[in-house]
């Protein structure tokens, strides 16, 4: 077999610090709940995405701002530990680096509040700095709304852009004509279409409101599934079945593995299938990061779902 082509991807997004903890219920305003568990962890979804993509096989570079903060040091020592190429992460003077404050209840209902700091002032400067970089990737995977400048080099370097735009908001029209691939779930896809998201069939209305304004593929994840529909290709997959403990993180693996698999030069519905079983395998830890699967785990997911397609069994790893 011929040796794999090694992706080279490009993920401008954001980095933070994640503090977790787990409990019994959330509380509610005003209210103290002890709860039983504490993690520190990198996240972010630039940073989820680019560990992802590392942990995939791929060359993997983050473009993004952290503060001058003993965190943000550890934080790029943490994606170099992963792989991760930082050098196009620059540091901020004067804000630090984001923080997101988790609480989890017992049955994985989350609830957060973040400071973003430095990833709001990731700026038009930084983008062109890293502009060799984008323009040398294969594919450039996008989670700023603030991100058309990186957007504009990569379509003019002929570098594929995926865009994955969360938490939901509404979007520049001239950036949708720009991207080759959007992923959203089903809130997102509601804020950008006005289509509520329920089923496959509102998944592929949705789909078709977001082609017929530019995208090249639209890629909306329902509550039973993901649909993918291009031009000339529509393709449904149900959820995988998994022991589920957390999806936080599950939606940045699916476009990381996509850019990844885009990379290697595979087809869309192949890339999409090795996305998906990615993302339901990282939805199988708490935690966005402990989540990601490295390569050997996907594929060999990959085989056992195939050879277990008609037990309805979960599978775990
Ligand atoms: N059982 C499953 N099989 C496959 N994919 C799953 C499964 N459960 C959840 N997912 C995927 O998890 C993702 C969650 O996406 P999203 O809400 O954007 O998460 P985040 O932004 O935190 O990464 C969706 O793409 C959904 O399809
Ligand atoms: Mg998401």
């Amino acid at each position: 077999m011929a040796p794999r082509r090694q992706a080279d991807i490009l993920v401008v997004g954001g980095i933070n610090t994640d503090f977790l903890v787990q409990g019994p219920r959330l509380p509610r305003a005003g209210e103290h709940v002890e709860g039983h568990l504490f993690l520190e962890s990198l996240g972010g979804k630039g940073a989820n995405a680019a560990v992802a993509a590392s942990r995939l096989g791929a060359r993997s570079t983050l473009l993004g701002r952290v503060g001058m903060d003993a965190r943000g040091l550890a934080l790029l020592e943490q994606l170099e530990g992963e792989g991760v190429e930082t050098r196009a992460v620059s540091r901020d003077p004067g804000f630090s680096t984001g923080v997101v404050l988790e609480m989890v209840d017992e049955s994985g209902r989350r609830q957060s509040l973040s400071a973003e700091g430095a990833n709001r002032r990731l700026s038009v400067a930084d983008v062109i700095a890293a502009e060799d970089r984008i323009s040398g990737a294969d594919v450039l995977l996008a989670q700023l709304a603030a991100v058309i400048a990186a957007v504009h080099i990569a379509r003019a370097a002929g570098t594929h852009v995926v865009l994955d735009p969360a938490p939901p908001s509404t979007l520049p029209e001239e950036l949708l004509e720009a991207v080759h691939v959007i992923r959203l779930n089903d809130a997102e896809a509601e804020v950008l279409t006005g289509l509520e998201v329920v089923d496959r069939d509102s998944a592929r209305r949705a789909a078709e409101n977001l082609l017929r304004r530019g995208v090249g593929t639209a890629v909306v994840a329902a509550p039973q599934g993901t649909l993918l529909l291009g031009t000339e290709s529509e393709l449904w997959l149900p959820n995988l079945p998994v022991d589920w403990v957390d999806t936080t993180g599950a939606g940045d693996a699916f476009s990381a593995a996509l850019c990844v698999a885009l990379g290697e030069r595979r087809s869309l519905t192949d890339a999409a299938r090795f996305a998906h079983a990615t993302a339901a395998l990282a939805t199988m830890r708490l935690g966005a990061l402990s989540g990601l699967p490295n390569r050997d785990q996907v594929v060999s997911f990959m085989a056992r779902i195939d050879s277990l397609a008609l037990s309805p069994e979960p599978v775990s790893w």
